[in-house]
């Protein structure tokens, strides 16, 4: 349990913080953290990438460095192209600031996005329709789904922002696509399933990234998160085309994108039946 297990230790400064980082998820490669940044009322958070002890070490430093500083660049090329990103705080990617023994990992302190990642509130929508759909009449039935065809909608049209911006993501699956929460003054939403779908789109993990403007690549991008979303969101499924549309009207790159995005589909179809 996540209570038993004790992650490495921290690098300097963080390792001396008041109050201390929490330890939220442990990815493959790294670990996220919430902090915060100078001041206590300024929440942060702080993506940690330990050295592998079984890696050669000279080869461990340098593939912790370039994951950490491609998704640092990745992150300020986005923030200055007006692409809804997480904003870079700070970074090491000498891994200098740990105990005696030399920490030899990297970190990247980046800004605090409030709000949930999409695959909570799909699935919170999904478990709540999946009991309740039968109670709601027609019209309820139209507005719950209508709220989610346009938040996936959003989404298409935030991916078709960092696609103009020249960057591919590596990694799109609805994990690693958040909401921000409204600001107060926002009118909340008044729906039977009680799940909010509200808040501007933001994209995070950008540890897979990579500069391109390579239809493929976009393409793949995209079929990633489709193949995501069919396996994990079967209720929003149907609702993929929504994304699309929102991919479409983003820019004018957009519609090869979507014909390269047919050609992904086939070989993928093709793929499965050879199994
Ligand atoms: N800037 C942020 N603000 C708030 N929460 C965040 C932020 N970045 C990440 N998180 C939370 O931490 C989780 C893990 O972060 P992230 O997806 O970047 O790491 P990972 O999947 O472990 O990364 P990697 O695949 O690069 O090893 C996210 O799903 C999200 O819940
Ligand atoms: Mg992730």
């Amino acid at each position: 349990m996540a209570d038993e297990y004790k992650p490495p230790a921290l690098p300097a400064p963080f390792n001396n913080t008041n109050p201390a980082p929490e330890l939220l998820t442990q990815g493959a490669e790294g670990h996220l953290y919430k902090t915060f940044s100078l001041d206590p009322s300024i929440p942060a958070a702080l993506k940690v990438r330990p050295s592998k002890p079984y890696r050669h070490p000279i080869l461990d430093r340098r593939l912790t460095r370039q994951r950490i500083i491609q998704e640092a660049r990745c992150l300020t090329k986005l923030i200055r192209e007006g692409v809804s990103v997480p904003a870079v705080l700070a970074l090491d990617w000498e891994g200098q600031g740990g105990d005696e023994a030399g920490w030899g990992g990297a970190w990247l302190m980046m800004e605090w996005i409030d709000g949930p990642v999409v695959r909570v509130v799909l699935e919170q929508w999904e478990a709540w329709m999946k009991k309740n759909a039968s109670s709601l009449d027609a019209a309820q039935l139209e507005q719950e789904n209508a709220r989610v065809k346009a938040l996936l909608r959003r989404i298409g049209k935030t991916i078709g922002g960092l696609h103009k911006a020249g960057v591919v993501h590596g990694d799109l699956t609805t994990s690693n696509i958040m909401l921000r929460l409204p600001t107060e003054d926002t009118e909340a939403e008044t729906t039977p399933t009680g799940v909010s779908t509200q808040g501007e789109v933001v994209l995070i993990d950008f540890g897979l990234a990579s500069q391109s403007a390579q239809d493929e690549d976009r393409a793949v991008d995209l079929y990633v998160l489709e193949r995501a979303i069919g396996s994990t969101h079967p209720r929003s499924e149907p609702f993929m085309e929504e994304l699309v549309h929102g991919y479409r009207e983003s820019h004018r790159g957009a519609t090869t994108t979507l014909k390269r995005l047919e050609d992904v589909r086939m070989r993928g179809r093709k793929r499965s039946m050879l199994g």
